[in-house]
């Protein structure tokens, strides 16, 4: 396939405060990971999709991913993470097929993003040939502030995005750009723009806010109470 999906789903949760991984937490009856891979499966062509799973959670991670995966079980591969999500990403990618030409790197804490906005990705990518990463518009105001609380300056929100993934990369030029990289970006957005590579926002979506907290949790499981029929 042309598309390379690499869920990062080897993160411990820890602002969420469960017992298990993040990846593995159930919202609505099915885990983040099921979650994240039934849109990767949902996308209108063929993908390869590599989930990134914790080390004590890979055979875990095969059971739903073979689960989800059906029929097209061959497009479907389990690694395992690393420390840093940075980390993780590099495992992901090393596993892909060497045939690849647009990769798309999604947060399985992002359970919720829908299909449309891969598709979004997918499609500016090969418009383009530039990274790419859903974004919102920001709401609130924002302040910068200083160490003693003071408002140093007030930002201009026109100028923010609010940045979300799966974000999305020719493939050759993102793997080399993590290549190059220093160890210390937490999103891809930042790998590809520190090598010089221009990246563009399409529209994002709200459902694709990242679980992080048990607030985020429980806004998670109304939203899909909300769209039970
Ligand atoms: N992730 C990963 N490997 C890591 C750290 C994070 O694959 N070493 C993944 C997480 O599983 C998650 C995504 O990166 O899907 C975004 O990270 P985040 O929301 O920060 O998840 P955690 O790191 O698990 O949560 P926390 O920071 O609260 O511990
Ligand atoms: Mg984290």
């Amino acid at each position: 396939p042309a598309v390379g999906i690499v869920i990062v789903a080897a993160g411990s949760g820890t602002r969420l405060g469960h017992p298990e991984p993040k990846a593995f937490v159930v919202v609505g009856g099915r885990s983040l990971l099921e979650r994240a891979l039934e849109a990767s499966f949902s996308l209108s062509e063929p993908a390869s999709i590599v989930v990134v799973a914790p080390a004590s959670h890979r055979a875990g991670a095969e059971e739903i991913a073979m689960r989800v995966a059906g029929a097209a079980r061959d497009s479907v591969r389990v690694v395992v993470g690393g420390a840093t999500r940075q980390q993780s990403v590099g495992a992901g990618l090393a596993a892909l097929p060497e045939g690849t030409r647009e990769v798309l790197i999604h947060d399985a804490a992002r359970a919720l993003q829908p299909v449309a906005v891969f598709e979004r990705v997918v499609a500016r990518i090969r418009a383009d040939g530039v990274g790419v990463v859903p974004a919102l518009p920001v709401v609130d105001t924002i302040a910068r502030r200083a160490a003693d609380d003071r408002v140093v300056e007030p930002v201009d929100r026109a100028d923010l995005a609010v940045v979300q993934t799966p974000q999305g990369f020719p493939f050759p030029l993102y793997r080399a750009a993590l290549a190059s990289a220093a160890a210390d970006h937490t999103d891809d957005m930042g790998v590809h723009r520190a090598a010089g590579q221009p990246v563009v926002v399409v529209e994002g979506d709200a459902r694709g806010f990242k679980i992080t907290t048990p607030w985020d949790l429980r806004r998670a499981e109304q939203l899909l109470g909300a769209e039970r029929p």
